[in-house]
């Protein structure tokens, strides 16, 4: 990563690698976002995009799109071209066999099989290979922070969804909180469940609140349906529940300790649950044991959606990658009524995490506050 861009053309076609690479969102995982263009005198030649497992990777996929020869020509790619053979041949036999005299490559590719192999062998083959310069590098990394964290950490990236009053609450002083945000922020966090492998709450909400947690986005059908995981440390989740009933269809997962009965264990997994024992001397190692387990099933992103113990605990463990806060204007009062983190928290402001990047915008009545915590 020595050399950045000279001109301003190279950022046009690098910001269409990223328009392109949208075009696979909640499509691809385990694969990363990724789009190419290959660019001759100036103009596009060829366009891709990786459309998800199994299908070509996004090079392949606009050197087969030219519609004049690639000889010499440019490649433009939102991540680093891959050296290795997965379910497709490696982008770099692609790149060298139609020619490409120039890559410039958007974000680098942080798993142990990429991590900069593809670059460095077009160099050794006498390809020129440049790096974006820092803000479209940055934008290139957005696109791709679950398959980033997982990459690097094993662990799937976590956003905190909660839906909050303008006093911070999360239900009333009864525990209701049906519904304190609007139609159209339900119908975000409809699409949002879509676009990831996984939506998790603790027992306590699935108890008070019996949801679906499916993704219901009202315009057509999902692109797909998240696992369903409950914290349930002593596999409490009625069989009767919403939940379990839908196993079938969508599948659910209870995390439970060791302490579960072993008779209620059984019981979920009858009706077509899938349970998983996580060690852990208390809930905040807990989350962080699941979270392994769960990124080793290839889960990459997880939306947590409540309620304030678990998300408590997430918190403690240091694991709330970014917060989609959806604040109503409406106010519940009562000291009893929960807010939205609980857990052991922190002791002075000084050590409360931080965002790094903050958005905000108006949804319906409601104003959803994206802060990102961290970026991977
Ligand atoms: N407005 C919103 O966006 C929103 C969203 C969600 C919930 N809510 C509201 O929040 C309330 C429920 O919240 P809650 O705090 O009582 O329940 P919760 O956070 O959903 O669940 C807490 C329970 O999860 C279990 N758990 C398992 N593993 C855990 C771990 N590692 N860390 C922490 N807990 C773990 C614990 O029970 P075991 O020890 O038995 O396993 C714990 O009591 C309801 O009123 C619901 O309507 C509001």
């Amino acid at each position: 990563m020595t050399q950045t861009l000279a001109t301003q053309s190279d950022a046009v076609h690098l910001e269409r690698t990223l328009e392109l690479a949208e075009r696979g969102r909640g499509r691809t995982s385990p694969n990363p976002l990724v789009g190419a263009v290959v660019v001759r005198d100036g103009h596009a030649i060829g366009e891709g995009h990786h459309a998800g497992p199994g299908c070509p990777h996004a090079e392949p996929a606009a050197l087969a799109d030219c519609f004049e020869d690639p000889d010499g020509a440019t490649l433009y790619v939102s991540l680093e071209p891959c050296a290795h053979r997965g379910r497709t041949p490696p982008c770099v036999e692609a790149i060298l066999a139609a020619g490409i005299r120039r890559v410039v490559v958007a974000s680098d590719d942080p798993s142990a099989k990429a991590s900069g192999r593809g670059p460095e062998l077009l160099r050794a083959e006498g390809v020129e290979v440049e790096w974006a310069e820092a803000r479209l590098a940055h934008a290139a990394r957005l696109l791709n922070q679950p398959f980033r964290k997982h990459a690097r950490t094993g662990r799937p990236l976590v956003v905190l969804k909660s839906a909050l009053t303008l006093d911070g609450k999360v239900a009333t002083r009864a525990g209701d909180s049906r519904w304190i945000s609007s139609e159209a922020s339900r119908a975000r966090v409809h699409a949002l469940r879509a676009e990831v492998d996984a939506v998790a709450i603790g027992i306590g909400t699935a108890l008070a609140d019996d949801p679906q947690l499916t993704a219901r986005p009202g315009d057509g059908e999902p692109i797909g349906q998240p696992w369903r995981v409950v914290f349930d440390s002593h596999a409490r989740l009625p069989l009767d529940s919403v939940l379990v009933r839908s196993a079938g269809g969508v599948p659910v997962l209870v995390v439970c300790s060791p302490d579960a009965p072993i008779s209620a264990r059984d019981a979920l997994a009858a009706a077509g649950v899938e349970v998983l024992v996580v060690e852990g001397d208390d809930e905040t190692a807990r989350v962080a044991q699941a979270l392994s387990e769960l990124g080793e099933r290839g889960i990459q992103s997880l939306v947590l959606e409540g309620g304030p113990r678990l998300a408590g605990a997430f918190l403690d463990a240091g694991e709330i990658d970014a917060m989609l806060a959806f604040i109503a204007p409406v106010l519940a009062g009562g000291g009893e009524a929960r807010s939205v983190l609980e857990g052991r928290g922190v002791e002075a402001i000084a050590d409360a995490r931080r965002a790094v990047s903050v958005e905000v915008e108006p949804i319906g009545d409601d104003t959803c506050i994206h802060a990102r915590f961290r970026e991977w």
